[in-house]
């Protein structure tokens, strides 16, 4: 491993995925931002999907050496997964498929103490997808994860409805046991829970946009990710003018953390069945502000002007 300057590093988990999919296509497109690693996990599809998504994306990046490590997959209080196929399509990128003979090389779990030992305060870590992965490397690697510099987590909804049922957003439904073990344990942590992300859509005119930039090698397949990816979200938000790119969000506050506003509490995730994944803040008289920064509103031109300055290259 050799450490490129001025960038900032970003170790990645996630479960790719389309929203997951425009956010690793961002990170290697902006020279910003540098991917030292990508965690790959059951999620929006299986944990072998999701590496075989990350492996195209990289490689399509001309970022093929970026160390992926595979991680969880499933959560760890039950066995039994549900993946979203009708959102993010049977292989996790809509209708593109990478290609069968796509090889690439796997890295053990212990690379993820290794990038975290090497890059030490510099690093991030960012976690668009559920929590078990990132739970499991702080209960191993617990001395190392104090040397990170920063947190970020896609996770949560507060005081607005949740994605998956009427109280709770995926990544936390998916394993509150695990978020609620990193809500209590990141430091220097942001969140951004659906009350940004939900703001953060796409509208078939910037899409179409960066579909004909040729600076872009992705250019060929974000029409038909997205086409794929609104058609769905029209079908359960009626009158959608775009789809929110959740995920996005995470990773762009990293380097440009003014497009949204936070609050500072101590969140917390309900693990109880009948309000499963319910993240929720104390906001009584007598709760007192916490450390976590949670995003609760996002700039949306400031958003779109940041995605299209990246992507047109
Ligand atoms: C989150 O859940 C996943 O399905 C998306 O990729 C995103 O990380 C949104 O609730
Ligand atoms: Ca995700």
């Amino acid at each position: 491993m050799v450490k490129k300057k001025m960038a900032k590093k970003v170790l990645l988990f996630c479960d790719p995925g389309i929203d997951d999919s425009l956010a690793i296509m961002y990170a290697l497109m902006d020279p910003e931002l540098e991917l030292v690693g990508v965690v790959t996990s059951y999620g929006n599809v299986t944990k072998a999907t999701a590496t075989a998504n990350a492996a195209y994306l990289l490689r399509l990046g001309g970022k093929p050496n970026v160390p992926i490590i595979p991680g969880a997959v499933q959560p760890v209080t039950e066995e039994e997964v549900t993946f979203y196929p009708e959102i993010h399509g049977e292989e996790g990128i809509g209708p593109i498929h990478p290609p069968s003979d796509l090889q690439y090389q796997l890295y053990p779990f212990d690379m993820i103490r290794k990038i975290v030992e090497f890059y030490k305060e510099e690093l991030n870590i960012v976690d668009t997808g559920r929590s078990t992965t990132l739970a499991m490397a702080f209960i191993l690697y617990k001395e190392q994860m104090q040397m990170v510099g920063a947190f970020y987590l896609m996770g949560g909804a507060f005081f607005v409805p949740g994605n998956v049922t009427p109280l709770a957003e995926a990544n936390f439904y998916g394993d509150p046991t695990s978020s609620n073990y990193l809500l209590k344990n990141a430091h220097n942590l942001t969140i951004t829970p659906l009350n940004v992300t939900n703001y953060a859509y796409l509208t078939p005119d910037v899409v179409e946009s960066l579909s004909e930039s040729t600076a872009n090698p992705y250019a060929f397949m974000i029409k038909p990710i997205f086409n794929y990816y609104y058609k769905a979200y029209k079908t359960f938000v009626p009158g959608i003018i775009g789809a929110p790119i959740h995920d996005l969000v995470t990773l762009m506050v990293v380097k440009n953390e003014n497009i949204v506003d936070y609050i500072y509490y101590d969140a917390n995730v309900v693990e109880e069945i009948e309000a499963r994944g319910l993240s929720y803040i104390d906001l009584r008289p007598t709760g007192k502000p916490g450390e976590t920064r949670i995003a609760i509103k996002l700039h949306h031109e400031a958003f779109i002007n940041e995605f299209q300055k990246v992507m047109m290259g």
